[in-house]
């Protein structure tokens, strides 16, 4: 943890400053130590460098999920030429100039690989913030960068004051036990003004996955031990990537007119550049997930509609997703976080108030 992470960060319960107690550097970095609310004394650890915000109260559904991504990334934690064109592609119409003196929220950021993205377009200051242990393979990818930080931390629960100019959430939102408030949670952390970007799972085009693939994942691929699972994917990825070089790249290279029989083209054809390696992590990203919602169109508006965003852009993205983004305008982030603080008033009144007066 770089020291000036410390402007940005409040606690999650009470939203009050921390102190914090260094116990070993590693030049600019902490690398162990502890954050303590300066108003509720809770203490957070640092650990391997990481703050480890999270509150105790985790839902065993969100425990398997990071359970799982935890293990996805710190075993596919390799950082690939191809992530550039992919990230823009899930961000788009949002490009690599908008980022220049901007601070970033990466929500869900997995190993790191958009947050290095967002520093080298010239982001100000990026923070990468994931529920699992992917945050120690993301920290490896981004601990040389001055201006990028990692934090373990619950997107519901984010420790962050309402900083950020922009935030993107990419392949995050859909597994989480609710992904609209999820959704509603995250965009209290911007400014009046700041932008958001999402990407989900569309419903649209995915019924061979909801019928097919997703009875497997819940049932069996998800529960039984990962080394299982990362062996199915292997034996599912290798005549993956066969069909996508041999089959895929070149009749939509060359024979476009064929493209149509292809099954799930659009989405296939757009993987087919790249690495076994990246395939095979994105396979077994499928089978692992405890929870994965696959959302329809009007489903995912909602949100943009009930966060009170304004300008949106809603497009559909290798006809089997969704990607959005919008503007946050004060009043909509106000009544969220008076909603928000209305159903924390029975359990928590005083911190609730102090979190929306921290906030604004
Ligand atoms: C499919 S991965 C995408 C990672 C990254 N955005 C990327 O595209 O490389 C989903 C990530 O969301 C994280 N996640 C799931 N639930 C979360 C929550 N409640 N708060 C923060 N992160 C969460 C997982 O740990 C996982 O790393
Ligand atoms: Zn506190």
């Amino acid at each position: 943890m770089k020291n000036h992470l410390l402007d940005y960060l409040i606690c999650p319960t009470c939203a009050a400053p921390f102190d914090l107690k260094v116990d070993c550097l590693d030049g600019s970095e902490i690398m162990e130590g502890t954050l303590r609310c300066a108003t509720c004394h809770k203490d957070y650890p640092i650990v391997r460098g990481v703050p480890r915000i999270l509150k105790p109260d985790i839902s065993a559904e969100q425990r398997a999920t990071a359970d799982a991504f935890g293990y996805e990334w710190t075993h596919f934690s390799q950082l690939e030429n191809t992530y550039e064109s992919e990230f823009l592609d899930w961000i788009k119409p949002i490009g690599k100039d908008f980022f220049p003196g901007k601070v970033i929220l990466d929500a869900g950021c997995g190993k790191g690989r958009h947050a290095g993205l967002a520093a080298e377009f010239g982001a100000a200051e990026v923070i990468g913030v994931d529920i699992s242990n992917a945050v120690d393979a993301a920290f490896a990818n981004t601990r040389r960068v001055f201006n990028i930080h990692i934090i373990q931390a619950d997107i519901y629960d984010l420790p962050l004051k309402a900083s950020f100019d922009y935030a993107y959430t990419i392949g995050v939102l859909h597994h989480l036990p609710d992904p609209k408030s999820g959704f509603l949670s995250l965009i209290q952390h911007l400014k009046d003004g700041g932008r958001v970007s999402a990407w989900v799972y569309g419903a649209e085009g995915n019924r061979w996955i909801t019928h097919l693939v997703s009875p497997i994942r819940t049932l069996v691929t998800s529960r039984v031990p990962r080394g299982l699972t990362k062996a199915l994917a292997l034996c599912v990825a290798i005549p993956l990537q066969l069909a996508l070089r041999l089959l895929y790249r070149p009749v939509n290279d060359r024979l476009p007119m064929l493209k149509k029989f292809l099954f799930y083209n659009d989405y296939l054809y757009s993987i087919s550049g790249f690495s076994f390696r990246e395939n095979y992590s994105t396979v077994f990203d499928h089978l692992v997930a405890p929870t994965a919602f696959y959302i329809y169109r009007d489903e995912f508006t909602s949100w943009f509609a009930e966060g009170g965003l304004t300008d949106w852009n809603i497009s559909w993205r290798n006809s089997n997703s969704w990607r959005g983004t919008g503007i946050v305008r004060g009043n909509s982030a106000r009544a969220i976080k008076e909603r928000t603080a209305t159903r924390l008033l029975s359990g928590d009144q005083d911190s609730s108030k102090q979190k929306e007066a921290n906030a604004r």
